[in-house]
């Protein structure tokens, strides 16, 4: 598979995820617009607590999100991937989000369910279904956003309007100026990365042809720990390729002790060591330590640093790096990188197993 032969490309990816990549840094713009527009009553602004419920590419944004204001939101941020809250999510100092790009998803149903009936603040954020009529029928605030897509490839959406809505309520500071830099930020690497630039001059086509046949395992720390996350995800989906990440200084602790064995799977990770160059300078030194030990076991390392110069685009960038360089593995394993037919199935048979 010649990377550079569009015509092929176009046969391989009908329902153009290659454009879907391309317009994400449009996404956050257009995201971050509907979260200006948007009425809330401001009492939302006065809660203790805020729960995001999502699953897959619906909780990537908020574990996005928790990461980047970790530091700076006086309150705690939970994410919820499943069916039940936790039981200390009672009253109206808790403010639950539920994120369902279908609005159709059974966790996130059952679990905003779950928040109704325990009198916390609650808002939805969704394209529609059940979700979205949930809400118009409680009178909930509804960020309802229209793109036809897939769940994952909403992630300037599912994430941005998170942000904007953190803005808007006071809970972070007002992050337009920085979005909009690293926005950017996105569209200069965009110029270097995307399928017109032919492979020899392009970092994410090379990165994917070295990760054929090969197990990717993400590495991040900080605020790209959920963008190794992201890649992880965007190689499975979108590749139809098994992929891992893990989190610095949490593998430290465990992963670093069985690099070498069993030698077989060893010879085919490539470790993708996702940096910034505002990472912690105590997590610096263990990046260089992590990588003279897996230097010493001969496992290959890939290095990408985030563009910019905040932690927002540092995170931006790379995911934004991730998703051109998954849709190239997807070519070259010769796979529509749209479809996610087994997910499709296993809602199937959890939807005739709830009937029987
Ligand atoms: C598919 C994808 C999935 C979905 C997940 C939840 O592109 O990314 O991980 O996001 O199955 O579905 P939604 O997002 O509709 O709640």
């Amino acid at each position: 598979m010649n990377l550079d032969q569009h015509a092929r490309l176009d046969q391989l990816d009908p329902d153009g995820m290659i454009e879907r990549i391309g317009e994400l840094p449009q996404h956050c713009r257009s995201a971050w617009a509907l979260t200006q527009e948007l009425e809330l009553p401001p009492a939302y602004g006065a809660v203790r607590h805020v729960v995001v419920l999502g699953m897959g590419g619906s909780a990537i944004g908020g574990a996005l999100l928790r990461g980047l204001v970790a530091g700076e939101c006086d309150i705690p941020i939970t994410v919820v991937r499943g069916y039940t809250l936790p039981q200390f999510v009672q009253g109206p100092e808790h403010l639950v989000i539920g994120c369902s790009y279908s609005g159709n998803t059974e966790e996130t149903l059952s679990a905003f369910g779950e928040a109704l009936g325990r009198g916390v603040r609650a808002l939805a954020v969704t394209t529609g279904g059940a979700l979205a009529a949930l809400a118009d029928e409680k009178g909930l605030p509804l960020l309802r956003f229209d793109y036809r897509s897939q769940p994952r490839a909403a992630l300037g959406y599912s994430f941005t309007l998170l942000l904007g809505l953190f803005s808007r309520l006071g809970l972070v500071r007002d992050y337009a100026a920085e979005l909009h830099a690293a926005v950017r930020v996105m569209e200069q690497w965009q110029a270097e990365i995307g399928p017109q630039v032919p492979r020899a001059q392009n970092a994410a086509k090379s990165l994917a042809t070295r990760l054929v046949d090969r197990l990717p395992v993400a590495y991040g720390a900080g605020v790209l720990a959920a963008v190794a996350n992201r890649w992880k995800t965007q190689f499975n989906e979108n590749s139809k390729h098994w992929a891992f990440f893990e989190v610095l200084p949490e593998l430290n602790h465990n992963s670093v002790v069985g690099l070498g064995i069993p030698g077989g799977v060893r010879d085919r990770i490539s470790v993708l060591a996702l940096r910034s160059s505002l990472d912690d300078p105590r997590v610096r030194v263990r990046w260089d330590v992590t990588q003279e030990l897996l230097g010493r076991e001969g496992v290959a390392v890939e290095t990408l640093w985030g563009r910019g110069d905040s932690a927002l685009a540092h995170m931006l960038s790379l995911i934004h790096f991730g998703d051109y360089v998954s849709f190239y593995l997807a070519m070259l394993n010769g796979v529509d990188p749209t479809p996610v037919e087994t997910i499709a199935f296993l809602k199937r048979r959890l939807a005739e197993a709830s009937t029987a």
